[in-house]
């Protein structure tokens, strides 16, 4: 018996081969219908642990778990077909160890199904990076701002206004990709940075808050649609579903509150028997 097995899905060669050529397009997502919305138009899906903050209200990242990660990555490969699926592994989830990152790593994509998982940059991370790509799970790196790493930083700065800090988030880059990373994420980063790390390593980087020079963008759906009154300064917003939503449902309160919903075609008569 021969088993064909067929994928329409991007794979990690093709992102990799995208380094310096056609720019590689990366939304969040976190739930199956806004997956399906976004699959036709993106290469790479990131179910990030973001979803704290944005789905659950959540302060930062930090109370995040695998089993939420599951769930939404479960529901966003359920929703799309073409592109890369990488799922934020959490925090807690892969910082003590590269056994304990495999372990996590491989309930994620058992559980999920997804193409990838992703890590931001932390003590002993080359280490973590290089077992589990020797062991089939591909890895994106993130640097710059690390949010599971807020309460450290104090805050979400931008990063790289220090020779310093500089020197630090590039060599952050450089161990990560030397490690076989096959994307890094360079997030809110001074824009000379992002430069320098996208020229410095040899697979691609994706920006967010960082440079256009980069080799592909990432934004947080929510926050580029304009869901939020407020967007940090480096999101684009290409629509104000706040303002669409506020209005709408304002509009259907009132029509509840003046009994003009429904009306006699959005209700059933009975059948004449
Ligand atoms: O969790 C997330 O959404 C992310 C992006 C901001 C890159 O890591």
């Amino acid at each position: 018996m021969s088993l064909r097995i067929r994928s329409t899905r991007l794979t990690v060669p093709q992102i990799v081969s995208r380094k310096g050529k056609d720019k590689i397009v990366c939304l969040t997502a976190y739930s199956a219908p806004m997956a399906a919305l976004l699959d036709a138009h993106v290469d790479l899906l990131l179910v990030g642990d973001s979803v704290g903050m944005v789905v659950h209200g959540l302060p930062s990242t930090v109370g995040v778990t695998l089993e939420m990660m599951i769930l939404h990555g479960k529901a966003v490969i359920r929703g799309s077909e073409r592109a890369l699926v990488v799922i934020d592994m959490p925090f807690g989830s892969y910082e003590r160890s590269p056994a304990q990152a495999y372990d996590s790593a491989v309930k994620i994509m058992q559980e999920t199904g997804c193409q990838a998982a992703k890590v931001e940059a932390c003590e002993g991370i080359a280490d973590t990076v290089a077992f589990l790509v020797k062991r089939g799970i591909p890895v994106v790196g993130h640097v710059g701002i690390r949010p599971q790493a807020v309460h450290t930083d104090g805050g979400f700065k931008t990063k790289g206004h220090t020779i310093d800090e500089r020197q630090q988030i590039l060599a952050d880059a450089r161990q990560v990709s030397d490690a076989g990373a096959f994307a890094i994420v360079v997030e809110g980063v001074v824009s000379e940075l992002a430069d320098e790390i996208t020229r410095a390593v040899s697979i691609p980087t994706i920006g967010i808050g960082a440079s256009s020079e980069c080799d592909g963008q990432v934004l947080v759906v929510d926050d580029m649609l304009g869901l939020f009154e407020w967007t940090p300064r480096f999101v684009r917003r290409y629509a104000s579903l706040h303002t669409l939503i506020d209005e709408s449902v304002a509009a259907y309160a009132m029509d509840v509150r003046n009994a003009v919903f429904p009306n006699s075609s959005e209700t059933y008569a009975a059948r004449k028997t």
